[in-house]
């Protein structure tokens, strides 16, 4: 198992490229299964989800090819089972619910066990398939559904889930008839996922909304398509621009979808300006602590909790955070205690109160963004900090530590003692 070891207290300097995004890739892949024609995607990020996925894919009968961040999916003889040893490493594989009883009239996915973060149940995925006409069964783990050709319905969300609305979207794109997805969830990878689907042939409006209509189609072809930016990759970096007191200039930054992080990074003090093609992410003064509340997008992301909270660990003052998302994505907050922060946690909250400095120490990563908060804090602690189980955070960040390198980071991988 690898760890990374940071010497910390240098500022960052330079350019970083931004990747294309995990949230888009995943699911669009996935709807690659919608398809009878082959699929060509740019701007795949080699990740170990996406990694993940071209296998549940190859499983489920695609023949694929991958070359870099090309990949090639053609349709193959279609088969309805995902496996539970792959759900289980990666929970975005019940989105193959909606293409396969789409395509197939069945299928059969092992149901996701809970997470780092939270219990993550799927109900709302499949009430809503439900009123599209499938009918499932919950054996041995897995939910098998059947249908006859799913139908439209008027579907109203509980709560705007991601996973929920592209579920749907995709299951929608080939029922009989108009479905209207209401409380859909409004990301913009979802966004971007409707615009794969249409340039396959798929007929959908208010993607980005919160009411999606999808008028169902006989049949969806190929078509090639450039993944959109990892947005939540970019908020990363401007992060770590501001925690180490550098200056970052980040390529290919996804700006107009990052509108409540740069509010928030401005608010603590830093500077952050699109320059031509490029988004600049400076923080020369001090920062300081603000109150902050994960919601929904266009709300502020729960994917960039736990990295500002690193940031606000050292600025000045003391600020909230709420969580209303997951109800257990405050695991960093402990290893961030370790490195010397002062966090305090009640429930939903934590109140973070600045401290002029944090130290180096043996840390342990827990879940995906945990993991970047705790490279962003050990890039800013006096002395060495080693971040072991960083399997997580090569689930969603390509090549990190080579991209830190880059622009003046003390850091290394190795294998863990
Ligand atoms: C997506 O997860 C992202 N994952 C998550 O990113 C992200 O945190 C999340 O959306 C919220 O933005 C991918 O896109 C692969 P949800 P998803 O369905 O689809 C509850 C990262 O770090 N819920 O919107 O699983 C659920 O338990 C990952 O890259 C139900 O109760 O998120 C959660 O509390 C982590 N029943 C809330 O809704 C359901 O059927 C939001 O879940 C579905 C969801």
């Amino acid at each position: 198992m690898e760890q990374l070891v940071i010497q910390g207290g240098y500022p960052l300097k330079g350019e970083v490229a931004i990747s294309g995004s995990k949230n888009a890739a995943l699911p669009i892949l996935i709807a690659s299964l919608l398809c009878e024609d082959e699929v060509r995607l740019t701007k795949v990020p080699r990740l170990r989800d996406i990694t993940t996925t071209l296998k549940l894919l190859a499983l489920l009968g695609a023949d694929i090819e991958q070359d870099g961040q090309h990949v090639l999916v053609r349709p193959g003889h279609l088969l309805p089972e995902a496996p539970y040893d792959l759900v289980r490493t990666m929970r975005a594989s019940v989105l193959c619910l909606g293409p396969l009883l789409s395509r197939l009239g069945q299928a059969k996915v092992a149901l996701p066990g809970g997470c780092a973060i939270g219990a993550r149940p799927v109900d709302l995925h499949i009430k809503a398939l439900e009123k599209m006409g499938a009918r499932f069964e919950l054996e041995g783990g897995d939910i098998t559904g059947h249908c006859n050709r799913l139908h439209g319905a008027r579907i109203h969300f509980d709560f705007p889930t991601v996973g929920g609305t592209e579920n749907l979207l995709m299951a929608a794109t080939l029922a009989s008839g108009e479905t209207v997805i209401e409380n859909a969830a409004q990301e913009p990878e979802i966004v971007d996922l409707a615009h794969f689907l249409m340039a396959c042939g798929a007929i959908i409006e208010g993607h980005g909304t919160s009411v999606i209509r999808i008028q169902g189609v006989d049949r969806l072809k190929g078509c090639s398509y450039a993944i959109m930016s990892d947005r939540i990759e970019a908020g990363t970096y401007m992060a770590a621009a501001g925690i180490t007191g550098g200056e970052l200039s980040l390529t290919a930054c996804p700006f107009a979808h990052l509108g409540a992080v740069v509010r928030v990074l401005r608010d603590m003090g830093m500077d952050i300006e699109e320059v031509g093609d490029r988004v600049v992410a400076r923080a020369q003064d001090g920062l300081h602590c603000v109150d902050i509340e994960t919601m929904p997008h266009p709300g502020f992301p729960t994917d960039m909790q736990a990295q500002v909270m690193s940031l606000m660990c050292l600025a000045r003052g003391s600020g909230v955070i709420r969580e209303t998302i997951f109800e257990n994505r405050f695991m960093h907050v402990l290893e961030l205690v370790r490195l010397g922060a002062a966090i305090t946690l009640s429930g939903k909250q934590a109140l973070v109160q600045g401290v002029k400095r944090l130290t180096g120490a043996p840390v342990m990563a827990s879940d995906l963004r945990a993991s970047a908060s705790l490279v962003l804090a050990g890039l800013a602690a006096k002395g060495t900090t080693i971040v072991r189980r960083i399997y997580h955070l090569d689930r969603g960040y390509e090549a990190m530590d080579a991209k830190l390198t880059r622009v003046g980071a003390h850091i290394r991988r190795e294998q863990q003692r």
